[in-house]
């Protein structure tokens, strides 16, 4: 069999198990395609259409069979099995104690389209939530001249953090902390990052098994998705700099963020997804919305 038949092949059997995809990759030649080079030791930006009619050996296609079949008997995330995720060409360390990297913020933090809301003066950045730290380490290449916290309630989020922290060689960049929302991150912040977990319960019950094998704790939001950013929203206005701005990824839950905050003004950012899944929020907005959490 070639390179070209093999990840054919393996698309066709993801396909028809009707595994879920999403995380890393949005069809089943793509994910197929990853699976297949990583097996092989092969570089995942390999040049395929070069590549194709190169033969594989059959104790290679064996290897490439086995974690097809682990794909589809475990339902796991590729990225489970691979143990390493991309964003924004950056590597990252992953494993089932964190959710997989995939937030919009990254693009984002890597494109410019957060700059233009900040100044010089943006020293204390806060990536709230950050899991397997993929924000936070994104965040200190972007901003050479910040510092950056990332915090989690979650040990073992915050332990799979510190594998990407020290593997990127930002340790004198980047601090982990553990905290229960903002109540052990007084600040004041400049900037806070956070994806934090927003799926209502009605989608949760829906989650295809891809998604049950990440931790609930990085996912769950409550009947509405709402309820760690309703905490977030009253506490953040004291913890903040005068200038400060909240990032916040909401996935597909506008709906239920604009019946929640109703009066809150807010920008939404583009991504590739589309300009409903990251708002943009000021100290100002949310101070004038709690005015008395904001000292
Ligand atoms: C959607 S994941 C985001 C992970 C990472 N920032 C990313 O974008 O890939 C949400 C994270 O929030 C953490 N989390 C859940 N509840 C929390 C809380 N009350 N305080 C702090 N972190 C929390 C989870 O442990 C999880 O790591």
């Amino acid at each position: 069999m070639t390179l070209g038949e093999l990840i054919a092949s393996g698309a066709r059997q993801l396909e028809q198990a009707g595994v879920a995809f999403g995380h890393g990759t949005t069809n089943a030649h793509d994910e197929a395609a990853w699976l297949v080079l990583w097996r092989l030791g092969l570089p995942l930006d390999s040049d395929l259409d070069s590549m194709k009619n190169q033969p594989v050996a059959p104790a290679s296609q064996a290897q490439v069979a086995t974690i097809f079949e682990e794909r589809i008997a475990t339902r796991k995330p590729a990225a489970y099995l691979t143990r390493e995720a991309w964003l924004q060409g950056v590597p990252f360390y992953v494993d089932e104690r964190a959710i997989v990297p995939r937030s919009f913020i990254a693009e984002l933090i890597a494109g410019g389209g957060i700059d233009e809301f900040l100044s010089d003066q943006t020293r204390r950045v806060l990536d709230l939530c950050t899991g397997n730290g993929s924000l936070a380490v994104l965040a200190a290449m972007a901003w050479p001249e910040v510092e950056v916290t990332g915090a989690d309630l979650s040990p073992d989020a915050l332990a799979v953090a510190r594998v990407n922290v020290d593997r990127h060689g930002l340790q004198e960049r980047i601090t982990l902390a553990q905290s229960d929302g903002l109540a052990a991150l007084p600040g004041p912040w400049d900037l806070i990052l956070c994806n934090p977990p927003y799926v209502n319960a009605a989608s949760m019950a829906a989650l295809p098994p891809e998604y049950r094998a990440e931790p609930e704790l990085a996912l769950a939001g409550g009947d509405d998705g709402m309820d760690f950013i309703r905490q977030l929203l009253a506490d953040a206005p004291a913890r903040m700099g005068e200038n400060a701005v909240l990032v916040l990824e909401i996935g597909n839950e506008r709906p239920y963020f604009e019946a929640a905050f109703p009066q809150l003004p807010v920008f939404w950012l583009e991504t590739s997804a589309g300009e409903d899944q990251v708002v943009l929020v000021t100290r100002q907005a949310l101070a004038a919305h709690h005015p008395h959490t904001a000292q």
